[in-house]
């Protein structure tokens, strides 16, 4: 993620016994997760593994661990798995992006779907889901409640994703409910998991729900930013992949209300079937360099310092630290 960011951990942690800490407790995951990969027949295992072999920032697990440091149990057996739980839901969720957004690259890999093809793609992300839904039986009825609607959540924005927005209502309106939908709500799982399992207040659980959705939507808003910004051997992903697949993000829905004249082909660019690879690099260029970039990087900001503002129901110290910087590399990574 940042260079700066500390050995093993997609994040600067400040204190050097609380990231031995999270780092020993992550790689506990990782082998619990390498496990609940496996299917009953080879080719699932190698289908199932793929996307997890192949890299990813473990942010949602992390975020767990990180969370649970809030409370007395953070070393328990229930918040490894729910930190296992997150990461699998998004893990299954990305076999299914990745079909739906015809995408090829995957964490710096083929996707499943090109790899394989939909079918597979589809059907192993399903079988993550159901891994998923197993484990969480063993966090007892809350969580499975909490998992339930999260998913829905998640579900629900990745389809409205793909239609316009209802009659009468604003384009960034509803790009913020897609993205607070498919991406805040499984982060702010993350942070509640964390928050229950390791035993903290009711107000930190609250405020750590609260704290995992917007910086879980900054997240997706940076990560759209990026899909603009980035080349692909940063990302692990093609960029320009919204664009091409006339998807609206931050940057675009803020170019479009310009009425400055000299925004007049970019305009119409963005109103037209981007496919065509001319089009789709003629339109990345003009956004590339559109000052609708840095007001969206401005808006993440924003949101991140939001988030933050949150905290103040946690006690000072060096987990609230993390959990600053937490947001803070989230509304940096699209800078
Ligand atoms: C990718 O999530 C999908 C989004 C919600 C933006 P991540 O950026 O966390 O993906 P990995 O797990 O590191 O590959
Ligand atoms: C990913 O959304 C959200 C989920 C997987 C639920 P995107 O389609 O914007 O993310 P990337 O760019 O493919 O990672
Ligand atoms: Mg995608
Ligand atoms: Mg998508």
């Amino acid at each position: 993620m940042t260079t700066d960011a500390t050995p093993g951990l997609a994040l600067p942690v400040v204190d050097a016994e609380l990231a031995d800490r999270l780092r020993d407790r992550l790689a506990v995951v990782e082998e619990a997760l390498a496990e609940h990969v496996r299917g009953s027949a080879d080719f699932i295992t190698e289908a199932a593994g793929h996307l997890m072999s192949a890299g990813g920032k473990r942010f949602r697990p992390l975020l767990v661990l990180l969370a649970a440091e809030t409370g007395p149990h953070a070393d328990s057996e229930q918040v490894r798995t729910a930190a296992c739980v997150v990461e699998l839901t998004h893990l299954a969720s990305l076999y299914h992006d990745d079909v739906m957004d015809e995408a090829a690259l995957r964490r710096g890999a083929d996707s499943a779907n090109a790899r394989w093809d939909n079918h597979v793609a589809i059907l192993t992300g399903d079988f993550l889901f159901s891994r998923s839904s197993e484990l969480t039986a063993d966090l007892g009825p809350d969580a499975v409640r909490i998992q339930a609607r999260t998913f829905s959540r998640l579900v629900q924005g990745q389809v409205l994703e793909t239609v316009k927005p209802a009659p009468g209502q604003d384009p960034l309106e509803h790009y913020l409910d897609v993205v607070a939908g498919k991406t805040g709500s499984l982060i702010a799982t993350s942070a509640r998991y964390g928050a229950m399992f390791g035993g903290a207040p009711a107000e930190v659980v609250e405020a750590l729900t609260a704290y995992g959705e917007l910086v879980g939507s900054a997240f997706q808003l940076s990560d759209d930013i990026l899909d603009i910004a980035s080349e692909s051997v940063e990302s692990g992903k093609t960029p320009g992949t919204d664009l091409r697949e006339g998807v609206p993000t931050l940057p675009v829905l803020l170019a479009l209300r310009s009425a400055d004249p000299a925004d007049a082909r970019l305009h119409e660019l963005l109103g037209q079937d981007l496919s065509d690879d001319a089009a789709h690099a003629e339109t990345l260029a003009l956004l590339r360099a559109h000052p609708a970039m840095d007001q969206a990087r401005a808006y993440v900001k924003n949101q991140a310092q939001d988030a933050k503002q949150l905290l103040v129901a946690l006690p000072e110290g060096p987990v609230r630290d993390a959990l600053e910087a937490f947001a803070d590399v989230v509304a940096v990574r699209s800078a």
